[in-house]
């Protein structure tokens, strides 16, 4: 090869060696920017993915005193379904007579009644009620006694921490699933409010049983319990719906129109409200 030919070849080599790194050098940089790119990506997805799942939790937690209220009206001059539309939604709190409180509506820890009185009617124990229940009550005592039956009290305000002992001694005795058929959790207890009564009667032993519902006394509360605020709370064959068996015992207060109401509609408080 001629010097000159050689100089040319050197040159046109050179070239392509310089052209080649530009061109991997181009490469890199473009690969790297897209890693960087999809990085960015993933990490905004991430994010996104994260505010999601924790709207989601917050969402299935129980809702605290969310609950429908009742505007009360004269009962007796309304038709059932006057009543029902006479019925407004608020959000008062766990002070309401007309709160909805299970297993998805709690009330907090702190949550104690400022109007508890010692209720003076017979009773296996004393306990206590808010003062309108205990007032209705004591008419309905009255109305059985009239009718020749003798009812008993039982267990009406508990607080927090006796609903915790009592639900922790139903889970060692029948497991979670057995004690959740038969005892609220602390804070999702109507006993917490001190709105619901337990009532019993001689006739099954002061105690707290399925046959109470078929005695004198049993049948008594559940045709005329709503004529003084009450109605029973956890009736037979809707465990599906209020989360609990049959408790032909535990009476809710809820003012004599609203525990009207409900008693016509033949609903639970749960379905009688339009919500779980
Ligand atoms: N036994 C009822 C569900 C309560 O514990 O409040
Ligand atoms: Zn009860």
């Amino acid at each position: 090869m001629r010097i000159k030919d050689k100089k040319r070849f050197i040159i046109a080599c050179g070239g392509l060696a310089t052209i080649l790194i530009l061109v991997i050098v181009v490469l890199t940089i473009s690969f790297w920017h897209r890693n960087e790119t999809q990085a960015e990506a993933d990490r905004k997805k991430d994010s996104q993915t994260t505010t999601q799942t924790a709207t989601t939790a917050k969402e299935t937690e129980p809702v605290t005193n969310t609950q429908p209220a009742v505007t009360e009206q004269p009962a007796q001059t309304e038709t059932k379904e006057e009543i029902k539309t006479a019925t407004t939604v608020n959000t008062t709190g766990a002070d309401s007579i007309t709160i909805l409180v299970n297993k998805n509506h709690s009330i907090s820890a702190s949550y104690m009644p400022s109007d508890l009185v010692t209720v003076d009617l017979p009773s296996t124990r004393d306990t206590q009620l808010r003062s309108v229940a205990a007032e209705g009550l004591t008419k309905l005592f009255k109305a059985a006694e009239g009718a020749g039956l003798a009812l008993s009290c039982c267990s009406g305000y508990r607080s927090y921490e006796t609903q915790s002992e009592l639900y922790a001694w139903n889970v060692d005795t029948y497991g979670v699933d057995g004690a959740e058929l038969v005892s609220a959790r602390p804070g999702m207890s109507e006993h917490q409010l001190g709105l619901a009564m337990d009532v019993t009667s001689a006739s099954v032993g002061y105690d707290l049983l399925e046959s109470f519902g078929t005695t004198s006394e049993g049948q008594f509360i559940k045709e005329n319990a709503h004529k003084y605020g009450f109605i029973v709370r956890y009736p037979q064959g809707k465990t599906d719906i209020t989360g609990y068996a049959y408790e032909p015992w535990h009476l809710r207060y809820l003012g004599a129109d609203v525990a009207t109401a409900i008693y016509n509609s033949g609903k639970t408080m749960e379905e009688y409200y339009g919500t779980n």
